[in-house]
C-alpha cells in the first residue's frame, strides 16, 4: 500500500458508523408545533432547505471530480465510504423533512431552494462553479491542471464542508442551547463527525500532495485560495442575513460573520498558511457541544456501537 493513511482513514470512518433510523424527531415535531416563534421558524426553515441540497452537491462532486482524479487504490476506498455517508446525511434530512414539513407542498418548496431562496442559490451557485473549474478536464497533466484540482479539493472541504456546513451545524447547536430541536442535535453530532472527517481526509490528499510536489504550492494557488475563503464567507454572511432577518435573540449576523472567520483561520492553518482574521470563536454553545460531544461519543461507542472492529477512533480535528 503506497498511502496507508488513506486506508487508515477509511477504517476510523467504519468505527464511526450509524442510522438515521436511531435519531428521535417526536420531541422536536412537538417544539416546532408548540416551543418556537416565528424568527426561529424562518431559521429552521432555511436550514431544512439547505441541508436538503447540500449533501447531495457534495456527492456530485465526489463522483464526478474527486474519484476520477484521486486514483490511489485505498484512498477510493475512503471516498466509497465517504459517498455513503453523504447519502445516509441525505437520508437524515429527508427524513427530517418528513417529519417537520408534513404537508407535501411545504416540502416540494424546501426541495427547489437552490432555485426559490436566493440566499441558498448563491451558495449552490459557489458550489457549482467549482464543480464546473474541473469538469472538463479528463486528465490532470500539467501544473496548471494539478492547481486547479486543488482548488476543487480545498473548496469542497474548506468552503462548502468546512465553512457552510459548519455555520449549519452552529445554528443547530443555538438552537439546542436553546432547549429545542434536540433530534437535529442529535444527528448532527454524527453528521459533524463525519464531515470532520471528510476535511480531515481532503487535507491528508492536500499534505500528500505537497509532500510530492512542492512546487504547486505557490504564492498563486495561496492568493486563490484565500480569495475562495474570502467569497465563502461572503456567501455565508448573505445566507445568515436571511436566516436571521426576524431577529434571533442571542445570535447576530455580526457574531456569525466572526465565527465564519475563526473558522476560516483554522482551514488556513491546516493548509499551512498564515490566519487571515485572528479572532476567537465567538460561540460559547460550541464549545460546550466539544466536550460534550466527545464524552457522550466514546460512552456510547462502548454499549452501543459495537460494530465489530477494535481499536480507537481518530480525532484531528479541533472544532
Ligand atoms: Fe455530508
Ligand atoms: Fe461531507
Amino acid at each position: 500500500m503506497r498511502y496507508p493513511k488513506f486506508y487508515e482513514m477509511y477504517r476510523d470512518a467504519i468505527r464511526n458508523t450509524w442510522t438515521v433510523e436511531e435519531v428521535d424527531f417526536s420531541l422536536d415535531v412537538n417544539d416546532l408545533t408548540n416551543k418556537v416563534g416565528d424568527a426561529e421558524r424562518h431559521l429552521i426553515e432555511r436550514l431544512v432547505a439547505f441541508f436538503a441540497t447540500g449533501d447531495s452537491i457534495v456527492s456530485n462532486n465526489l463522483v464526478l471530480n474527486l474519484y476520477q482524479h484521486i486514483n490511489s487504490p485505498e484512498a477510493r476506498m475512503y471516498l466509497s465510504r465517504q459517498l455513503y455517508e453523504e447519502a445516509l446525511h441525505v437520508q437524515f434530512y429527508l427524513t427530517l423533512l418528513d417529519s417537520y414539513l408534513p404537508d407535501p407542498e411545504a416540502r416540494t418548496k424546501a426541495f427547489a431552494a437552490v432555485e426559490n431562496i436566493p440566499s441558498i442559490r448563491r451558495k449552490a451557485g459557489f458550489c457549482f462553479k467549482w464543480i464546473d473549474s474541473i469538469q472538463g478536464l479528463q486528465r490532470i497533466e500539467t501544473p496548471q491542471q494539478r492547481r486547479q484540482f486543488l482548488l476543487n479539493l480545498v473548496c469542497f472541504a474548506a468552503c462548502i464542508e468546512g465553512l457552510f456546513f459548519f455555520a449549519a451545524f452552529a445554528y443547530v447547536y443555538y438552537l439546542r442551547s436553546r432547549g429545542l430541536l434536540p433530534g437535529l442535535a442529535s444527528g448532527t453530532n454524527w453528521v459533524f463527525r463525519d464531515e470532520s472527517m471528510h476535511m480531515n481526509f481532503a487535507f491528508e490528499v492536500i499534505d500528500t500532495v505537497r509532500k510530492e510536489q512542492p512546487e504547486l504550492f505557490d504564492a498563486g494557488l495561496e492568493r486563490d485560495i484565500r480569495a475562495m475563503l474570502a467569497e465563502a464567507i461572503e456567501c455565508e454572511v448573505a445566507f445568515a442575513q436571511d436566516v436571521l432577518s426576524g431577529g434571533v435573540a442571542g445570535l447576530s449576523i455580526k457574531d456569525m460573520r466572526q465565527y465564519l472567520e475563526y473558522c476560516a483561520d483554522q482551514r488556513l492553518s491546516r493548509l499551512g498558511y498564515a490566519k487571515a482574521y485572528e479572532v476567537g470563536n465567538p460561540f460559547g454553545f460550541m464549545d460546550l457541544q466539544d466536550v460534550q460531544e466527545l464524552t457522550n461519543f466514546f460512552e456510547r461507542r462502548v454499549s452501543a456501537y459495537q460494530v465489530g472492529v477494535s481499536g480507537e477512533v481518530a480525532f484531528d480535528e479541533a472544532f
